[in-house]
Formats: structure tokens, C-alpha cells, sequence
């Protein structure tokens, strides 16, 4: 892994997280985007080498609603910055860690995404992404 490349944050309102996020980094976000597949409407602010990623659900199935319901807003994932995404999953699995989805899928910001199981890594929901 080469370093946090970003920090997911799941909210319940994405315009006015927008506005308070701008307000904290004294930036404006520079994309949002809707990924489809995961039911997320997202927003990305670049903090130096790090961006902040903002997440909303679209729909009441998706991860975020239900990750809402049972928790609170707040840090939802961190994403490590990956050169070849398959072969950390290879590593990952013979170190002992649970993979949610062995096959990489399309997330935002133009990247391949695999996530580890909180369960095996302390609580955190971590994500893989390699850049597309
Ligand atoms: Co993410």
C-alpha cells in the first residue's frame, strides 16, 4: 500500500456536508459523482495528497442508508492507494484478512475498489483502490 488516498465519510446530507466541508478545508470539493452499483452519490475534496470523500446513499438498499441506520455520520472507511489491486487481495487473503469482494468493482473517482471486512481489521472498513 503507497498511502491514504482518501478518507470516506458517510453523511445524511450531501449539500449541506458540502457546504460544511468547504467551510473546514477552506476548499471547494472538486467532483461529485453518482456511482450506480453501490447506490452512492459521493463528493471529493483534495486535502494535499489525500482527498476527503463524501458519501450519501441514493436509495434505501444502499450500504450507506443502511450503514446510517445502524451507526451515526461520521468516518465510514479509509482507502489505501494500491499499484495492483489483484495481487494485494492474493496478499491480503494468505495474511488473514476477510475480502468482501475478491473481484475489484468500479468505484468513484476513477478507480478499481475491493474492500476488507471491519472484522478482520480492527473495525475499520478498508478500502483498496487502484487507479484506473
Ligand atoms: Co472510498
Amino acid at each position: 500500500m503507497r498511502k491514504i488516498e482518501h478518507i470516506g465519510i458517510a453523511v445524511a446530507d450531501l449539500e449541506k456536508s458540502n457546504e460544511l466541508f468547504a467551510r473546514l478545508l477552506g476548499k471547494t470539493l472538486f467532483k461529485t459523482e453518482i456511482v450506480e452499483g453501490e447506490g452512492v452519490q459521493t463528493s471529493f475534496f483534495q486535502v494535499g495528497e489525500t482527498k476527503v470523500e463524501l458519501l450519501q446513499a441514493t436509495r434505501t438498499d444502499s450500504p450507506i442508508a443502511k450503514y446510517l441506520e445502524k451507526k451515526a455520520e461520521g468516518v465510514h472507511h479509509i482507502a489505501f492507494d494500491v499499484e495492483d489491486i489483484n495481487a494485494e487481495v492474493i496478499r491480503l487473503k494468505k495474511a488473514g484478512f476477510e475480502i468482501l469482494n475478491e473481484t475489484p468493482k468500479q468505484g468513484a473517482d476513477n478507480k478499481l475498489v475491493v474492500f476488507l471486512h471491519p472484522r478482520s481489521t480492527n473495525g475499520v472498513l478498508v478500502e483498496l483502490c487502484q487507479e484506473i
